[in-house]
């Protein structure tokens, strides 16, 4: 008996190492299984020396993705999965699934096997110049879901990869990725586009195309809210443009959170640019819930009835906080080509990427991981009577000092510039013209954890810590200011003396501003001016378009360009060059004329505002005078 369960042990540990190579076995808690996944329970369903599902059965079902560029590796993703659904009113099955399942037994077969992929990294496209390889397995487990870090990689260096079945000519689609370039290197300028709020029921993530379509970046971040909770009407009205979302309610399981980025990213627009480009991505509040912080969300709390009144036929949510946001955050890593830099710590996504002497992207997360209470609605004075409060953080202790720290060897390894990522619009934002002038700023950014705000400030003023970027999401709205500390320093608008960086906050891919989906450019612009107006720091400010930006940034300074997209209702290659921003090295501040002296779109503290119709075709890269009013030209891209 000994010997046997000695041989028994052995095979597993043999399975398990096996089964790591797909990073999402170990993933988000590797030595909890009880919070992950447990290997040796997969591995003692899946015996992989007795066969594989047949490729025949599998798909490629969303593309390939890469993502979280090191100067030696990189992160890559894909999905294979055979056709199947397990919510048994709907049940869609062909072919053999590897998880027993109540609900669909009666349709389909079970099958003890995992699938198994080889993938292929090379530096040509035809993949014929193969510089490594490996082979992962997936099941239901992890949805089918595979994450693998592809190293021995050169820095800087463009690459391709592919997947395909074991033992199959059943091949995925060829992606494109990047390494990034080894921290004491000098770079070339380096191009990212920035991206936030792609709702899916509010339209079609053009944005995401037309970055791909024009070939315009090296890297893609997208700042969170990459999925919404709802269901459909809840928070956009899909059904006209067939964008419908899946599950079609409020999502709170692993399942639902799980079909949504699958809806999600079935997005052909988003399939083109995660196969194209590496992505660095952070979550908002919306890929849990809305407004969420470290205890609770908008709409579910962790109080006690939350675990009473669980059904959702009595008004609860069938699942507890903790168990959603567990459930999120387990989706998130299986879905999204993201590296989970500490394996233990489950919602730690906040990391940073050193680009050569250029620059260091530092990436925060200032809404799940140790988030102090929010504004929740319901408690809005009450926030505001505490936003100053020191023992607020919008961090927690922890990623609070690991970001001053990120900071300070950031300068003191030379770094050109530092580009810092939050979900949320950092600096001040009076908005007392649409909340009144009892709250008048947004309690749910950074103006409800002004004490966090101020340490910030401190270590960079302390420290003298200049060239630093914020980019921010979230807000629905673009929004550009010098980065100063209002209160506390001198500052000059007309100049920009005082300040000690500058914030670039990109509007949406789809998502509404918070004016509604149908406001006129006229109402776009006048809300634009009272902000620009009231906001001594804000420097430009559009409402109308959703769009992004791309920065492209050098030793000497560095470039923003805000696009804006002319429709959500169809698939358009179109796109409007909104406005243009520099931010010379050692200024600290935006140059002036800022924009140029002349945007598109929205208000200018100093300046001309020349509405136009100038739309980049981003198939052919032809510039045209475009009737946006009719846009009756219903052109599609492949
Ligand atoms: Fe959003």
């Amino acid at each position: 008996m000994k010997l046997q369960l000695f041989i028994f042990l052995t095979y597993i540990v043999a399975v398990s190492a096996k089964y790591t190579a797909n990073l999402n076995y170990r993933s988000p808690s590797e030595h909890h299984p009880f919070l992950g996944i447990s290997l040796y329970k997969v591995a003692r369903r899946n015996n992989p020396s007795v066969r594989y599902i047949d490729a025949d059965q599998l798909n490629f079902t969303h593309g390939v993705a890469s993502g979280d560029p090191y100067a030696d590796s990189v992160i890559l993703w894909t999905r294979c999965s055979p056709t199947y659904d397990n919510d048994k009113s709907n049940a869609t099955v062909s072919g053999t699934v590897p998880l027993f399942n109540h609900d669909t037994q009666e349709y389909i077969q079970m099958s003890t096997a995992p699938v198994c992929v080889n993938y292929n990294v090379a530096t040509d496209e035809t993949m014929e110049d193969v510089v490594t390889s490996g082979t992962a397995y997936t099941t239901s487990d992890i949805d089918y879901t595979i994450k693998i870090e592809a190293t021995g990689l050169e820095p800087f260096t463009r690459y391709y990869y592919q997947f395909n079945v074991c033992n199959s000519e059943k091949r995925s689609p060829v992606g494109r990725t990047k390494t990034a370039p080894v921290s004491k290197d000098e770079v070339p300028d380096v191009s990212i586009a920035v991206f936030s709020c792609s709702n899916y029921p509010f339209g079609f993530f053009n944005a995401f195309g037309n970055v791909a379509r024009k070939d315009s970046v090296d890297y893609i971040l997208h700042l969170g809210d990459f999925i919404y909770e709802y269901a459909e009407g809840a928070y956009g009205h899909g059904w006209s443009i067939g964008r419908i979302p899946e599950p079609n309610k409020e999502i709170r399981s692993l399942y639902d959170y799980r079909k949504r980025h699958a809806s999600n990213r079935a997005d052909l627009d988003a399939i083109a640019s995660f196969g194209k480009f590496p992505w660095i991505p952070v979550w908002d509040d919306h890929e849990i819930a809305d407004n969420i912080y470290r205890d609770g969300m908008a709409a579910q709390n962790n109080t006690e009835a939350s675990f009473t009144q669980d059904d959702i036929e009595n008004g609860g949510n069938g699942v507890s906080f903790d168990q959603r946001k567990m459930n999120a955050v387990r989706a998130y890593f299986e879905w999204m080509p993201i590296r989970q830099v500490e394996m233990d710590d489950n919602l730690r996504i906040w990391r940073s990427f050193s680009i050569g002497t250029l620059m260091d992207i530092i990436m925060l997360d200032t809404r799940n991981y140790d988030r102090s209470i929010t504004d929740l609605y319901w408690n809005t004075d009450y926030i505001h009577e505490i936003s100053n409060d020191a023992g607020r953080s919008l961090m927690g202790s922890r990623q609070e000092n690991w970001f001053y720290n990120q900071l300070t060897q950031s300068k003191n390894r030379g770094a050109a510039w530092r580009l810092i990522g939050s979900q949320l619009v950092f600096s001040r934002e009076n908005e007392s013209l649409a909340s009144g002038p009892e709250n008048p700023f947004d309690y749910d950014a950074w103006d409800g954890y002004q004490a966090n705000r101020n340490r910030t400030f401190q270590h960079l003023y302390n420290h003298k810590i200049s060239n630093n970027i914020i980019m921010a999401g979230d807000s629905h709205l673009s929004w550009v200011s010098d980065l100063v500390w209002l209160d506390e320093r001198p500052y000059d608008p007309t100049t920009g003396a005082g300040g000690i960086g500058v914030e670039f906050a990109g509007s949406a891919v789809s998502s509404p501003c918070p004016l509604g989906q149908n406001i006129t450019m006229d109402t776009g612009i006048k809300a634009s001016e009272w902000l620009v107006a009231n906001n001594r720091e804000l420097q430009w400010h559009d409402t109308y378009y959703r769009g992004y930006y791309e920065l492209t940034v050098g030793y000497a300074g560095v470039e923003a360009r805000y696009f804006g997209i002319p429709t959500l209702v169809q698939r358009t290659p179109l796109e409007v060059s909104l406005a243009n921003f520099t931010v010379e090295r050692d200024a600290n501040a935006l140059k002036r004329p800022v924009g140029g002296g002349v945007v598109a779109s929205g208000a200018l503290k100093e300046g001309k505002v020349a509405v136009g119709n100038v739309t980049n075709d981003t198939v052919t890269g032809a510039w045209s005078v475009h009737n946006l009013a009719s846009f009756g030209y219903g052109q599609l891209v492949d």
